[in-house]
């Protein structure tokens, strides 16, 4: 998915102004961040908020990074440039939530970049093989494989929506198929 990474690159690159990134993990957006942005990261996990600020610290940024969830973002409504998460909604408990909290945070004329993996096609053998193992992976601490982001992001009141579909290049993946693109506020 040579294209996905492209398109990883140049929509976090064009990002500016203060930039939220959800579910930040260990930090692995920084080389792609516009060096002039000011990043604000919001990690639930205490080990690997420790590596990210860190990898934040390397990279120039200040801001502590953010403890706490998505479903309650603590920052100000209309606060931030832009939010963006990279397979990060297929693992929060609420993606609803989620997408208000940003919706929220954002700007007047604000952009949400997303990156997931989402469910398969309806009726494909990998869409039946997530109906099985999506829930033993949510019950071993993984994320969610059948998830209809796309369906949430379009009912989710955002000015606009703009995405695509990839395809993994390997055809025995669980993963099935992501979505990438970004969403704005009015
Ligand atoms: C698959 S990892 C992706 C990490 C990083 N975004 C990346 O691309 O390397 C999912 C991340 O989402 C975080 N996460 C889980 N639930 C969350 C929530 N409710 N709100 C925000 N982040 C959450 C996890 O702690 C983890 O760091």
């Amino acid at each position: 998915m040579a294209d996905y990474q492209a398109l990883k690159d140049d929509l976090i690159g064009q990002l500016s102004g203060t930039v939220l990134e959800i579910g930040a993990g260990r930090g692995r957006n920084f080389a792609r961040l516009n060096r002039d942005a000011r990043w604000i990261g919001l990690e639930p996990s205490a080990k690997r908020r420790a590596q990210l600020w860190s990898a934040a610290q390397a990279y120039g940024h200040r801001d502590p990074v953010l403890t706490g969830s998505a479903e309650s973002i603590p920052l100000a409504d209309r606060s931030v440039d832009a939010v963006f998460g990279t397979v990060v909604l297929c693992s929060v408990s609420n993606t609803a939530k989620v997408l208000a909290e940003v919706r929220r945070v954002l700007k007047s004329g604000g952009k949400f970049v997303f990156f997931e993996h989402v469910a398969a096609p309806a009726g494909t053998v990998t869409f039946a093989l997530q109906r099985v193992w999506g829930p033993i992976s949510v019950a071993f601490g993984g994320c969610h494989l059948e998830r209809d982001t796309w369906r949430e992001l379009a009912e989710a009141g955002f000015a606009t929506v703009s995405s695509r579909w990839f395809v993994p290049s390997a055809p025995w993946s669980i993963h099935g198929r992501y979505l990438a693109g970004h969403a704005t506020v009015s």
